[in-house]
């Protein structure tokens, strides 16, 4: 581990992959493969830190990976959900910003907008690190691409597809983290639900400069060849309203047995970030069979985690 390029990373916040270079998530993903390497040694390198842990929406993975990567390294967790704080409602997100940078050392935020969390980041000049909104869940796929990387090696030139919700908060990641770090990745989606164009502008010159194939197309054939088929649920959280229209429209992208086949790889693998709806976005022989590496995924997002804030919080 190059420890003095780690040491550029210190005081950063991590709201999407766009703000970073592709050497620097490098450098978080192999330092993530040396915190995992180590998961049995505490080293107490959180001890007299504290972390506010801001969520408007349910989480499981998330909340349990950032409360438990901090609280065994001898940091303070403190979760506070909207019925318990201020945020927005009574109390700007600028001041509640303010007040939380003089008590924390960092803050974690799930929710609704991402210009939440970057008013958080602009107004509390402690490091805060986006744990999902609408447009992006970047410490998710962080843990995806390690997880690509335990079955396959360096993920350059390796080939991703994403069935399902073109347009969500995961797909919307894997396709900034793809294009920075040279991976294929191919979006197969109903044009409804492709991602939007901006976003794709944004990210083209990107994945030509790292020599990534990125592709949104509504064929299945688009699984050929495919190392990992990952899908999410189809309705995220706060949409709860589509999930007729959603069911309709996705159906023919469920990942299912056929579906893994038609990569035309026996060693492809499912990916998932969880929770999932099984029956729905994926079938329980795919998630729950043999090709499913979605708890090892599961896992990964506490070392990456980890890493991350081991990385950016202030020594
Ligand atoms: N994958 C994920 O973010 O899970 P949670 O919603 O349970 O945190
Ligand atoms: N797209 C999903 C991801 C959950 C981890 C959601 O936003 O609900």
């Amino acid at each position: 581990m190059n420890t003095q390029k780690l040491a550029s990373l210190e005081g950063k916040s991590l709201l999407t992959w766009l703000d970073f270079t592709s050497e620097e998530i490098r450098l978080f993903l192999d330092f993530s493969k040396q915190v995992k390497s180590e998961k049995n040694e505490r080293k107490e390198r959180f001890k007299g830190k504290t972390l506010a842990m801001l969520f408007e929406k349910r989480s499981t993975r998330t909340r349990c990976a950032f409360e438990t990567a901090f609280g065994e390294e001898g940091g303070h967790p403190v979760f506070l959900s909207t019925d318990d704080i201020q945020l927005g409602a009574k109390e700007s997100v600028e001041d509640t910003a303010r007040v939380l940078g003089r008590m924390f050392s960092a803050i974690q935020f799930r929710g609704f907008k991402q210009s939440t969390v970057k008013t958080l980041a602009d107004y509390s000049g402690v490091p805060v690190y986006n744990g999902l909104t609408d447009l992006f869940h970047p410490t998710q796929a962080l843990a995806d691409i390690l997880t690509l990387e335990e079955n396959f090696g360096n993920c350059q030139g390796k080939k991703l597809v994403f069935a399902g919700d073109g347009r969500n908060n995961v797909a919307r990641s894997l396709l900034v983290i793809c294009s920075k770090l040279g991976v294929n990745f191919s979006i197969i989606t109903p044009p409804a639900l492709a991602p939007d164009a901006e976003l794709l502008a944004q990210c083209d010159p990107i994945a030509k400069t790292y020599g990534a194939n990125i592709r949104v197309s509504s064929d299945l054939n688009e699984v050929i060849g495919a190392n990992a088929v990952y899908t999410d649920v189809w309705v995220s959280m706060g949409e709860e309203s589509k999930r007729v229209e959603r069911r309709t429209l996705l159906l023919p992208y469920q990942v299912n047995q056929n579906l893994m086949d038609r990569t035309g790889r026996k060693d492809t693998i499912f990916l998932h970030c969880l929770p999932a709806v099984k029956g729905e976005e994926v079938t329980t022989e795919v998630i729950d069979g043999p090709q499913s590496r979605a708890w090892d995924e599961a896992e990964n997002r506490k070392w990456t985690i980890k890493a991350i804030m081991l990385a950016t919080l202030p020594k």
